[in-house]
């Protein structure tokens, strides 16, 4: 496939998220397509089938767009003339890769699944970290109450639902995100963020507390 064509993916994505500060700004997009391409690398697979399924695995968010209709990425797709055969593997994709609170739906291909490895990690280490305290802020919830528990949910409606504090957001779905890594790449690539973020939560209760005594330079 020519390259151009992720350049275009790409802008089309980019005007799609004009505007959005709940974690899908463009470099999202951006970020899993460069880790889609490396973990490829190492797994194999169709890559022009991974790249176009990375720049355009949220046009079609439900909770951006509506629906569930696939529509943007249609729109696209038809305009590049991409084949049939392609379009076909990269809609199985897209509609199968959120982890959705409770969802457990691994994509068939390997290409989905390394798609679906490279949004996850995005969601972890100092990125994910970032992005959960941005997505919470947007939603105007706290960072964090004394007291409040972790929860587990039985649907996506009840996961979207859910007023939760951002850091029980690292319980009820970050620090899962490591044991469910479809590829190998993936896995070895999410130990570190997810010590990192374990760091980060360890931290962040002490200083909460007011425990935390050492200091930069001890
Ligand atoms: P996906 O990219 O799979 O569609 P989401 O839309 O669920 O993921 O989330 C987008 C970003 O916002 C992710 O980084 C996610 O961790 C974060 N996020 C989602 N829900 C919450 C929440 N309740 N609290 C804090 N961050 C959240
Ligand atoms: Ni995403």
């Amino acid at each position: 496939m020519d390259d151009s064509v992720f350049d275009r993916a790409q802008d089309f994505a980019a005007r799609l998220f004009e505007g959005d500060s709940g974690g899908h700004d463009i470099y999202h997009t951006v970020r899993v397509h460069a880790l889609a391409r490396t973990i490829c690398e190492a797994e194999g697979g169709d890559e022009d089938v991974v790249r176009l399924s990375a720049l355009l695995h949220d046009v079609d968010d439900p909770k951006l767009f509506g629906g569930g209709s696939l529509r943007n990425a249609r729109r696209f797709m038809e305009s590049e003339g991409i084949p049939p055969d392609v379009q076909e593997k990269v809609f199985a994709i897209i509609s199968s890769i959120s982890f959705k609170g409770t969802g457990r739906s691994v994509p068939e291909s390997l290409e989905g699944k390394i798609v679906q490895d490279a949004d996850r990690l995005d969601a972890i280490g100092a990125i994910g970290v970032a992005r959960a305290f941005a997505y919470g802020g947007s939603k105007g919830r706290a960072m964090h109450v004394p007291g409040a528990e972790s929860r587990e949910f039985r649907s996506e409606a009840e996961y979207r639902s859910s007023d939760g504090t951002t850091i029980n957001h690292f319980h009820e779905k970050l620090l899962k995100l490591k044991g469910l890594m479809n590829t190998e790449s993936a896995r070895r690539m999410a130990e570190a963020r997810h010590r990192y973020m374990e760091g980060f939560l360890e931290e962040f209760m002490a200083e909460w507390d007011g425990s935390r005594r050492r200091h930069l330079h001890d």
